[in-house]
């Protein structure tokens, strides 16, 4: 794992071919990222994209689409010799993806004329930019006819979106259909999390600095907290998320990432397979959820009516494509204990939410209080004061909250902040968070990438709290107002062990 910027390192030449070539996911991310790869100079000349959709295009019809995508989504206004540049390596085809027959040998054809016309050695990586039930399927058909092998010194990889599965038993299934025709190195299961900035700079922060290390433990720290805060609603995602829910869109992945990195030992170096078996061993340490912590360590609400940026909001169940009776959670929260020496009796509080009361992903280190109390009887005795708290997005920093005293002849005491701010330090980086991600693939470097073992020791942990949560429906659905910090019970998790969520302004 190395910074992109620094090496200023060229991907190797090769072609992407990403299914689902005209979804929303292609023209919000894929394009701005890789628009913004060729522009800081890390995509080689040698280069191409084919995009394979259900639609039937033209490649001209497809190249019109990404340019006013590219001008939507790629931030300030685009360089127009650059999107030249990747219109003329830009290729479409499209057709049914059950057809074997038709569309996998228009697909073949294509891969063959466009590494001829621009001198690429058939290096192929593939972008299932697709819904999961299709991954294995489409992936057959690839290997089928000719497309997966790597022979001759040429690669060929897989980049799969989540969700990968839909809980533990569909996760292995789905490992082992792709591992009967995939190596494991082959294969790149994709977290966009792992490509934001201030999620890499966890493990910069954590082992790049001597200072923090030697209290990043149960002797000096009294909890973790982890919010995944989003002031949007399920937009037009309904039909995708009514059948997904909270807890297996954002916990199992993104969250459990960011616990991973938060908890994790310093791996031996930074090669992919060091750092993924330290974060192996978090996953494998936290402790699975019996029904009855289930009942008591998990929480779940489901957001109505409310007021976000002072406008009216309607229920979850008023939202398109969303069962006006649905009893699908839109926030979850957890206690997770992980049972290592590092981290005992240190809980990590987790939670997530559409429509909360702001867009703000953070990670709270709580210190224990000072361990003796100089201050008897002063306000002083009353603080919390220790504090680093990482802010993920959209404000990127960290912050150290500490104690200090207020001038004046009585000994009183106020928190304090220092701040560290991404771009105040280093300025605005226009980022989709996929561009590490895409050009690790095009590298080889699967360090930001989950493993199968991983994706299942997630799955496994939460499995136990979707079985209860499916054997007793919600009865209070809806429980907190759009516009809020979810439901009260999520205070609970906390309060039963005398400490709060820090709710950070609206
Ligand atoms: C996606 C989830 O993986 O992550 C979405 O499916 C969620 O529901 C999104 O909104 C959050 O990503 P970010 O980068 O906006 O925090």
């Amino acid at each position: 794992m190395f910074s992109m910027a620094e090496t200023n390192k060229t991907a190797d030449p090769c072609v992407m071919v990403i299914f689902g070539a005209t979804g929303d996911l292609t023209k919000r991310k894929l394009f701005p990222a890789l628009y913004n790869l060729a522009k800081d100079g890390h995509l080689p000349d040698n280069f191409a994209i084919v995009g394979v959709g259900r639609q039937e295009m033209l490649s001209d019809e497809f190249r019109d689409q990404m340019i006013a995508n590219l001008k939507e989504f790629a931030g300030s206004q685009p360089d127009e010799e650059k999107i030249e540049w990747f219109c003329s390596r830009t290729y479409y085809t499209g057709g049914d993806f059950d057809d074997d027959k038709k569309l996998f040998k228009d697909i073949k054809d294509m891969l063959r004329d466009v590494c001829a016309a621009n001198n690429i050695p058939e290096n192929y990586f593939y972008y299932m930019a697709i819904p999961p039930d299709l991954f294995a399927n489409v992936t057959q058909k690839i290997v089928k006819n000719g497309l997966g092998k790597e022979e001759n010194g040429n690669w060929r990889r897989f980049i799969f979106e989540k969700p990968f599965g839909r809980d533990l038993e569909s996760a292995k299934k789905l490992n082992a259909d792709l591992l009967k025709i995939l190596k494991e190195r082959q294969i790149y299961r994709i977290d966009h999390y792992l490509g934001k900035e201030t999620v890499q700079n966890i493990l910069v922060f954590r082992f790049g600095n001597s200072i923090f290390e030697p209290i990043w433990n149960r002797n000096y720290i009294d909890h973790v907290q982890i919010t995944v805060a989003e002031k949007l609603g399920v937009e037009l995602r309904g039909g995708y998320y009514d059948s997904a829910g909270a807890l297996r869109d954002m916990i199992p992945n993104h969250i459990f990432q960011l616990v991973t990195l938060t908890a994790m030992e310093p791996p031996v170096s930074f090669e992919a397979d060091a750092v993924r078996d330290e974060q192996a061993k978090i996953l494998a340490a936290i402790q699975p959820f019996s029904p009855e912590d289930a009942l008591h360590n998990a929480v779940r609400g489901q957001y109505g009516a409310g007021t976000v940026n002072d406008k009216p909001v309607p229920a979850y169940r008023d939202e398109e494509k969303v069962s006006k009776t649905s009893n699908t959670e839109t926030f979850a929260a957890l206690k997770l204990s992980i049972d290592n020496w590092r981290w005992a009796d240190v809980p990590f509080y987790v939670r997530t939410g559409k429509r909360l009361a702001t867009k703000h992903s953070s990670i709270v280190i709580q210190f224990k209080k000072a361990p003796f109390v100089l201050f008897r009887d002063t306000p002083v005795e009353r603080l919390t004061t220790n504090r680093i708290e990482i802010h993920i997005q959209p404000d990127e920093g960290i912050t150290l909250h500490f104690g200090a005293k207020i001038p004046g002849p009585i000994v009183k005491m106020g928190p304090v902040d220092m701040d560290f701010n991404y771009v105040d330090h280093f300025g605005e980086q226009l980022s989709t968070g996929y561009e590490r991600l895409l050009f690790d693939c095009m590298i080889g470097d699967a360090t930001l990438f989950q493993r199968a073992d991983m994706v299942e020791a997630s799955w496994r942990i939460v499995t136990p709290i979707l079985d209860v949560w499916k054997a007793i429906p919600a009865r209070d659905f809806p429980n907190y107002a759009a516009g809020d910090w979810g439901p009260t019970e999520a205070d609970a998790i906390l309060k039963q062990d005398g400490r709060t969520w820090k709710n950070t302004a609206v």
